[in-house]
């Protein structure tokens, strides 16, 4: 056992953990953040995806002690209200049949647009190959996925920084 400390939705963590435990049981039963699921367990279907540093990983084959020091996104933290806009995207094309492996398509769908905001349907099929859907939602999630990226596109930019009042 050994003492890890995790970031996670910009919440600290510290664990008492075998340090080869796979990040997706820190997640899930320690944590209790139950929204990654836990699908093959040998990276094959996406189910537990989540972000390490803004990137997409499969957190059921990944040691949890690599993942400290790196800040860890689930589902839970993608917006406060759960209204990103790919979820409101999601919702709007009733993309979930079971449900299942949606967490992770969504995680895989928030990183494509954050790399790529305007991405192409070979893009999207590119990027999201390794996200199994049992159900066959794979043309919901592609029209989601343009939806949620036209909503961005559409959406005011926030200043980056607010500007100084003069002295009056
Ligand atoms: S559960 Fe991790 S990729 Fe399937
Ligand atoms: S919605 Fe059922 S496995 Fe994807």
């Amino acid at each position: 056992m050994a003492s890890v400390k995790l970031t996670i939705n910009n919440q600290a963590h510290t664990i008492d953990v075998d340090p080869d435990m796979p990040l997706l049981w820190a997640i899930r039963d320690v944590v209790g953040l139950t929204g990654t699921k836990f699908g093959c367990g040998i990276a094959q279907c996406g189910a537990c995806t989540v972000h390490l540093d803004g990137a997409p990983i499969r957190s059921c084959s990944y040691p949890v002690s690599a993942a400290a020091g790196h800040k860890i996104t689930t589902i839970e933290g993608i917006a406060k209200n759960a209204d990103h806009p790919v979820q409101k995207a999601w919702i709007e094309h009733q993309v979930p049949q079971c449900g299942y492996c949606q967490s992770g398509q969504i995680m895989s769908a928030v990183a494509l647009l954050k790399s790529n905001p305007k991405p192409t349907d070979a893009d999207i099929d590119a990027a999201m190959q390794g996200n199994i859907c049992r159900c066959g939602t794979y043309q919901r999630i592609r029209q989601a996925i343009h939806t949620a990226s036209a909503d961005m596109a559409a959406a005011p930019k926030m200043p980056k920084s607010t500007p100084k009042l003069g002295k009056r």
